[in-house]
């Protein structure tokens, strides 16, 4: 009886916070402890080993993750054999402090030292705690098994790029995530080939700055764009995003490639934060509202069709009217088909925290009046598709028989009924119907 129990596979139950990169680190971490023997549950409560993969970038998202932990005391206690570990930024950020606050976590990893998982777990399993938010020498995906071969979603992240030199005033990544490290051209190649062969179509690559990758290469370093241009030549590959990026950033090629470039999606995603030169200047970002602008301009003269998404920060230090109303006016001219928005949040350690906060009722009134304002754009941008031809990459079955859903070239989400397809499959569809968060499409056959 017990030696059925110990062959029995652990489960591993993962919880994920924040940006797409943390997606993608939690499907490493648990390939990772996969070689331990765990496979994963969507569960809690049946689970050998819980790991919360934190986000650290807003006030808000650290403190949920103590709460989320206070929750797992019953469960615990229950088990004891539970190990409860913490990945991701905010463990980079508090390490030992979390410990000390939540004495039942076993586990404390950091974003860079993932690699580590498997001797970490075996740690735990003899009662002690393991904490590791060192930066290796090494790239750390070189320090990874390598990927089990098992079937894909047809749409994958592929991390390419990590950290930031930016220093934004507000920002915690240069600080959780590092200096910025760009992976070798051959190995993001290499991981894009093996995705391709078990089953992805479209790969998004990521970075929390992607298009200031530098590779090395070949023939020396290489920037997005040719990495981009490579990508294009990987059979069954067919489409090719990346996120996130930086207006500073956004060289003459890669723009370029937005017009030329047959897999790259007509998709942006490309943060200005405000629409203020004085608080632009304050939040150390180097470029004007007006540079951002005639930018947009450039992209759109090469990929007229492209859809444009931002994120924005109201309520920072000193904002006042005027300076809220130019981030409108700058959201008016862009005409945004998506965006993330956030009220200001102080974070320990960076320049902006000294500085004087902007009233909390003012900020949430200038925040609901922003998102009105984009939520109208995004709705006129998603109704004038209707008519429109566009592909789907279908990503599962619908609730209906015969209904398939997928992502346009332009990120929104179709849904087509009666459509003879399969998961991975990509259609020519047109647009007939524009719901409240989703399109509705017809084959085109
Ligand atoms: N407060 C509010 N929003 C922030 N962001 C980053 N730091 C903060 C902060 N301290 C937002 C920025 C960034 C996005 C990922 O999160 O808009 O682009
Ligand atoms: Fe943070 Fe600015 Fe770097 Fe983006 S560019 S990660 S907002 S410091």
């Amino acid at each position: 009886m017990s030696e059925a129990k110990n062959s029995d596979p652990k489960k591993l139950f993962i919880k994920t916070y924040g940006c797409q990169m943390n997606v993608y680190d939690s499907e490493r971490m648990a390939e990772a402890l996969g070689g331990k023997g765990y496979v994963e549950t969507d569960s809690p409560d049946d689970a050998d080993m819980i790991l919360l993969n934190t986000c650290h970038i807003r006030e808000k998202a650290a403190e949920k993750v103590y709460s989320e932990l206070g929750r797992f005391k019953g469960l615990k206690a229950e088990k004891p054999d539970l190990k409860i570990g913490v990945a991701g930024c905010v463990a980079q950020a508090e390490g030992e402090e979390i410990m000390r606050r939540q004495p039942l976590v076993d586990l404390v990893v950091g974003p860079q030292a993932y690699h580590r998982l498997p001797e970490m777990e075996a740690k735990t399993r003899t009662g002690e705690k393991a904490l590791d938010t060192d930066f290796p020498e090494e790239d750390k995906f070189a320090l990874l098994k390598s990927r089990p071969k098992a079937r894909r979603a047809p749409a994958a992240f592929l991390t390419v790029q990590e950290g930031c030199d930016k220093f934004c005033a507000f920002c915690v990544v240069p600080y959780t995530r590092g200096a910025e490290v760009s992976r070798p051209v051959e190995r993001v190649l290499s991981e894009a080939r093996d995705l391709v062969e078990r089953g992805v179509r479209e790969i998004t690559l990521l970075g929390q700055n992607v298009n200031a990758y530098h590779g090395q290469g070949p023939n020396g370093t290489w920037s997005l764009a040719q990495l981009i241009w490579a990508l294009n030549d990987v059979d069954g590959l067919e489409r090719i995003r990346f996120t996130t990026s930086h207006p500073n950033d956004m060289d003459d090629d890669l723009i370029a490639a937005h017009g030329e470039c047959e897999k790259l999606m007509p998709y942006l995603h490309l943060p200005v934060q405000s629409g203020s030169d004085k608080i632009l200047k304050r939040m150390n970002r180097s470029h004007t509202a007006e540079s951002y602008l005639r930018l947009i301009e450039r992209i759109r003269a090469a990929r007229p069709d492209i859809l444009i998404s931002g994120d924005f920060i109201v309520g920072f230090p000193e904002e006042d009217d005027q300076d809220f109303e130019d981030t409108m006016a700058l959201i008016r001219e862009v005409n945004y088909g998506q965006a993330f928005s956030f009220k200001y949040s102080t974070r320990p350690g960076t320049p902006a925290a000294e500085r004087a906060l902007v009233d909390d009722a003012v900020a949430s009134e200038r925040l609901y009046r922003l998102q009105a304002l984009i939520a109208e754009q995004q709705r006129g941008i998603q109704d004038s598709m209707v008519g429109r031809d566009v592909s789907v990459l279908f990503e599962k079955a619908g609730r209906f028989e015969g209904q398939m859903v997928g992502k346009s070239d332009y990120l929104h989400a179709v849904h087509v009924a009666d459509a003879g397809a399969e998961v991975g499959d990509i259609a020519r569809v047109r647009i007939v119907e524009s719901g409240p968060n989703s399109l509705k499409g017809e084959l085109i056959r």
